[in-house]
């Protein structure tokens, strides 16, 4: 399992629900629109479930993939199984985990989604002690499946700044070393985190791309920031 490069933020009840759900299913699907922390939440709790999976917890990143017959030679990598003359990938998949009480994570699998519900289903049915996570942006759809919705960050309100401020405030005091929001900046913040839904993946954007030029000019009364501080597009 990668190691975190990032600080995590929040998402203490899903964690429980995943640890609950992974408790109860094999094989849980963690949905939700991109950019909003499925995998980031994944790789967090299959960490924390680790002691549950005496066989080991497995990650099979599936965004680069280009086609579906390359999806078994990558949980074999991710298994750490050497290519055998003569044997497919996936025949030495099944022959691994057969017997194992291991999880294996496919993170990202809507564009294979056919092909991981093939495999899964395939795999769950050999090995009756493995589990199986998944990140997708659709259900795989495959009978025993448990589907978890992960929804945005909670956002600020009233005085409460809620996770997606937390998050915008740890990535922008990372973007500019020292940084401290005054009471006015902090609301402005939080504004920012309203207009972009909470999605993690827009707030740590966002708050990389700001510049202490910005913050200067918040701090002269500013309640709004251009357009060009927020959008996509090169850093400056
Ligand atoms: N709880 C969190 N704490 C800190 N950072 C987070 C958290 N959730 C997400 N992020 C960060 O936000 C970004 C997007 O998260 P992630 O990659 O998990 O989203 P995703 O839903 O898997 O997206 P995609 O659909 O594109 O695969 C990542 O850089 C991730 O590190
Ligand atoms: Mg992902």
């Amino acid at each position: 399992m990668p190691a975190e490069l990032t600080s995590f933020v929040g998402r203490s009840g899903e964690l429980a629900d995943v640890q609950r759900l992974l408790g109860q299913a094999r094989l849980l699907t963690l949905v939700g629109p991109g950019g909003v922390g499925k995998s980031r939440l994944a790789l967090r709790a299959a960490t924390e479930a680790a002691t549950d999976f005496p066989d080991g917890v497995r990650l099979a990143e599936l965004s680069g993939l280009k086609g579906p017959y390359l999806l078994p030679g990558v949980v074999a990598e991710a298994l750490g199984l050497p290519s055998r003359a003569g044997k497919s990938p996936i025949d030495s998949v099944i022959e691994h985990v057969a017997d194992g009480e291991l999880l294996i994570i496919l993170d990202t699998c809507e564009h294979l989604v056919d092909a991981c519900a093939l495999l899964a289903n395939l795999l769950l049915s050999q090995a009756p002690r493995l589990k199986i996570l998944t990140t997708s942006r659709q259900a795989l759809d495959i009978p025993g499946e448990y589907v978890l919705s992960v929804t945005p960050l909670g956002l600020p309100e009233g005085d409460a700044g809620g996770d997606a401020l937390e998050l915008f405030e740890q990535r922008a005091a990372v973007a500019v070393p020292g940084l401290r929001l005054t009471d006015s900046q902090r609301r402005t913040a939080a504004a920012l985190c309203r207009r972009l839904d909470g999605i993690p993946m827009a707030i740590e954007l966002t708050a990389v791309r700001l510049r202490p030029c910005h913050w200067n000019n918040w701090r002269r009364g500013s309640t709004t920031v251009s357009r060009s501080s927020t959008a996509g597009g090169k850093r400056r």
